[in-house]
């Protein structure tokens, strides 16, 4: 693709809000307070948010770079920069990571579907005398419905990527992420005005480090990756789209704040629930579909904030898939010189497939598992916790050792465009360069 060809991103803040709507996503409201109560509350947090300052945030600004420097997808942007060389296929990891991802996210983008239907439906009213443990299960292990709703939620994200960068995704993000923050807010004050949620606050923000050890580290970094996108080339392709006018380092804090801060306010959303209902916080991946329809059925006006609670997840996993759809669908594009409707078409196919493997394999008795994990675990596990850090492992090689030290500067100043202080950019080149890869091969080898 020619550099005249890249219709990019409108303005600095449609760039930012579409950073950030990759960023937050399930990963924030649905991954991120469950592995906050499986790794024992806020020792994981705390661990967390020092994996982001310290690692996520250089790589997400060497994958930045990367795009914006070699102007394409992953694949075409590395071998922009090292012509000749065996660096696409870090490229072509990422493609495999956004495979891996985008086939468990639908299923579970799907459930959100079904969950705001449901609770439009009045199903979690207040009063609603049901099961919720039983209906999550039986509704995500059953045969057709997850998949309709599935094919629902690939056929949303197709839609706003057809429609372009500019005039999908970053149209999308912008009116979506606010809506976002606000309906997060929203839960969180309901459910501190819960009887005994203090003991859910004192789970989240009580460091507990008997509980830690190696496994959880390698959540921990996983998480922040899987949150902050990184690893797979969506900060590659969103960065070829930023205009050469903005600030990486700003886009890269501005982002991670507000990753952070969305993944805690859930954790704030939900906890205090799970506490005060008497439930178990570490329930796996069913934790928000199970217990805030026990919240919702328990609270005045119940139904409404059921609503705006699953519009919200629907939102920010739609924010997000729209980029690991774009990952893919530039790819094609650029290598296969498709069409950018007949690259989604096949991505369409490529999500209903595995997707519809990844939801089979949640069945009892189902023979798609190995190693005692179903699919969809298995490639939840796999992306974030091998193939992501592999990703970024990379990224930050790349940028560290590969390209100019000149070069960087240049990015990261915007070739003298941008203010950013000697020091911070000193500070950033050898957090890129010793500190992240440094500590992700620990942890790795951990
Ligand atoms: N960051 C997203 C989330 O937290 O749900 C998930 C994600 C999107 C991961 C895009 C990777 C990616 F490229």
């Amino acid at each position: 693709m020619k550099e005249s060809d890249r219709s990019g991103f409108g303005s600095r803040f449609g760039a930012i809000l579409a950073m950030v709507g990759s960023a937050v996503g399930l990963g924030n409201i649905w991954r991120f307070p469950y592995l906050v109560g499986e790794n024992g509350g806020g020792a994981f947090i705390l661990i967390y948010i020092v994996f982001s300052i310290l690692i996520s945030l250089p790589v997400f600004c060497a994958e930045v770079i990367i795009g914006r420097r070699g102007r394409a997808s992953a694949v075409g942007a590395f071998r922009n920069l090292a012509p000749g060389s065996k660096w696409h296929l870090a490229g072509y990891l990422s493609i495999l990571a956004v495979f891996l991802i985008l086939s468990f996210y639908s299923v579970v983008g799907g459930w959100s579907i079904k969950y705001l239907v449901d609770s439009a439906m009045l199903k979690f009213s207040a009063g609603a005398d049901a099961d919720f443990s039983e209906l999550f299960s039986s509704f995500s292990t059953a045969t057709w419905s997850p998949l309709i709703y599935m094919l629902v939620f690939i056929l949303i994200n197709s839609a706003v990527v057809i429609l372009g960068v500019k005039n999908g995704i970053e149209r999308f993000s912008k009116w979506m992420m606010p809506l976002l923050f606000l309906l997060i807010l929203i839960l969180v004050v309901r459910s501190a005005c819960l009887p005994g949620a203090g003991v859910g606050y004192n789970y989240l923000f009580h460091a507990d480090f008997t509980k830690i050890n190696s496994d959880t580290l390698m959540a921990a970094l996983g998480q922040s990756f899987f949150s902050m996108s990184l690893g797979m080339g969506a900060m590659i392709i969103y960065g070829s789209y930023v205009s050469r006018k903005d600030s990486i380092a700003s886009h890269a804090v501005v982002t991670l704040s507000l990753d952070t801060l969305f993944a805690i306010l859930a954790a704030c959303a939900i906890m205090p629930a799970v506490f005060s209902f008497g439930l178990q916080p570490n329930q796996g991946p069913g934790l928000v579909f199970v217990t805030l329809p026990y919240l919702f059925s328990n609270m005045p006006l119940g139904t409404i904030v059921a609503i705006f609670f699953f519009i919200s997840l629907l939102l920010a996993a739609i924010s997000s898939a729209i980029s690991l759809l774009e990952v893919m669908t530039s790819f094609l594009i650029e290598e296969f010189h498709l069409s950018r409707r007949q690259a989604v078409t096949i991505c369409i196919a490529i999500q209903v497939v595995f997707g519809t493997l990844c939801s089979f394999s949640l069945q009892a008795g189902s023979p798609l598992k190995l190693a005692g994990l179903s699919l969809f675990d298995l490639f939840d596990k796999v992306s974030s916790d091998y193939v992501m850090t592999i990703g970024a492992l990379l990224t930050v090689i790349f940028v560290g050792w590969k390209i100019k030290r000149s070069d960087y500067l240049d990015e990261m100043t915007s070739g003298g465009a941008v203010h950013l202080p000697r020091w911070a950019a000193e500070v950033i080149y050898w957090l890129i360069k010793v500190v992240a890869p440094l500590a992700i091969l620990a942890i790795l080898i951990l």
